[in-house]
């Protein structure tokens, strides 16, 4: 890239920041932490909160200590000051805001899953590389210190060729029947159910891991068909369909050769944040669940028959970046430090004029996964 790439060589990078829920404020933890953790990191000035009301965005500003707000992301198009486009709104919103972002000239930061669909995805991906912005996509979990060294010991062949991989991420927050409706439940606001929310997810993972997938068969389940709707005084008089699903498994074939099985569900009971995988390799093999992030259990035969086994490493300075957040094993970090990571990484990808990875072609790659899994669903 040249010098006309925005943000080229600069130290600091202007970000307007979309959508003040749940992932706002880990974007906005993640921002006020990159400095304190990375102080000669590329760093960002968030300018402005956008959110859908003055209410909201207000509130987010003040609590936030960020300097403006607007209901009306579209004024931030023309800001000089903003390089950056941080989308953490629903993602029927993905594709609007991502484009007038594009054809800004913004460099787009967005949530998964892109869009609410394959064609809106590949719609993102096709303006990022019309207007040469660079994109990114949350998929946080690959930025785990423990995924980062699982992958580096993969790459270098310490595990040997890759036979299987496994991976799942089963939550329970929908499991009972009385959640009330959210955008999450609906097709036209979220896109697929669980699929689309922690599939993307396990589907990133997989690639990150092992690589590109060439095979996918799997089905989808919907277990729940309506839920109670909350009125605005919170009163609960009528329920609400559900169109999307619920749970999903895939069986699938890499490039390279290794089989997979992945699932993942929203109403798995008992469940939290079961993100897990095992990568099975012809030497070693690698086993890793985000409710025990810190640590990457490792199969490396012994010598000695009689010590066989997995080994509990818990993550410390000899592995990436823990050692930068906590100085040593055993004090633990969680999911804001992978979305430090994740934002350090494109700040920094943006400042060298080179996109980092995830960028919306990955985010392309794992939407038309999604979709195979439900083309070769018998009961669609
Ligand atoms: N990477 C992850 O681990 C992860 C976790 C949770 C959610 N997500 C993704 O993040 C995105 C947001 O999810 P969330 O959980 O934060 O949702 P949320 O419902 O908590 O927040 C969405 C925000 O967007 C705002 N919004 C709605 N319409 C808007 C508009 N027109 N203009 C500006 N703001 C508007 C809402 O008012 C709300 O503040 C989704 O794509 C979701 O899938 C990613």
């Amino acid at each position: 890239m040249t010098d006309s790439w925005r943000g080229y060589g600069k130290k600091t990078l202007g970000v307007a920041l979309i959508g003040s829920g749940f992932m706002g404020t880990v974007h906005t933890r993640a921002y006020k932490a990159l400095p304190l953790t990375f102080p000669d990191a590329v760093l960002p000035d968030v300018r402005v909160v956008a959110d859908a009301t003055d209410e909201l965005a207000q509130s987010a500003a003040r609590r936030w200590e960020i300097p403006a707000w607007t209901s009306d992301w579209h004024s931030l198009l023309d800001d000089d000051s903003i390089d950056i486009i941080d989308i953490c709104a629903p993602p029927n919103l993905h594709r609007e805001i991502g484009l007038a972002a594009a054809a800004a000239g913004k460099h787009v930061y967005c949530e998964k899953p892109l869009g609410v669909n394959t064609g809106e995805t590949a719609d993102l991906r096709e303006a990022v590389h019309q207007h040469q912005v660079a994109s990114f996509v949350g998929f946080n979990y690959r930025w785990a210190p423990a995924t980062i060294f699982a992958q580096k010991l993969i790459a270098e062949g310490k595990i040997g060729a890759v036979r299987n991989f496994r991976g799942a991420f089963n939550s329970d927050w929908a499991a009972a029947a009385d959640v009330p409706w959210a955008w999450r439940f609906a097709r036209n606001i979220a896109g697929h159910g669980a699929l689309g929310d922690v599939g993307s997810h396990v589907f990133d993972m997989a690639r990150f891991l092992v690589g590109e997938i060439s095979d996918v068969v799997g089905y989808t389940r919907q277990v729940v068909f309506e839920r109670p709707l909350v009125g605005a005084n919170g009163e609960i008089t009528t329920t609400r369909e559900v169109d999307n699903d619920d749970e999903w498994a895939a069986l699938v074939r890499f490039e390279g050769g290794a089989t997979g099985l992945l699932e993942g569900s929203r109403v798995a009971t008992g469940s939290k944040t079961r993100f897990a995988f095992e990568v099975t390799g012809s030497i070693g093999s690698l086993r890793w669940d985000f409710e025990r992030m810190n640590e990457l259990e490792v199969y490396l035969p012994q010598q000695d028959g009689a010590l066989d086994g997995f080994t509990r490493v818990l993550m410390g300075n000899p592995h990436p970046f823990q050692g930068v957040f906590v100085p040593q094993a055993g004090i633990g970090i969680g999911f804001l430090e992978t979305k430090v990571l994740e934002i350090k990484a494109f700040l920094e990808g943006i400042s060298a004029g080179e996109a980092a990875a995830p960028t919306f072609d990955d985010g392309l790659a794992v939407a038309q996964l999604l979709d195979r899994v439900v083309a070769s669903n018998p009961t669609q």
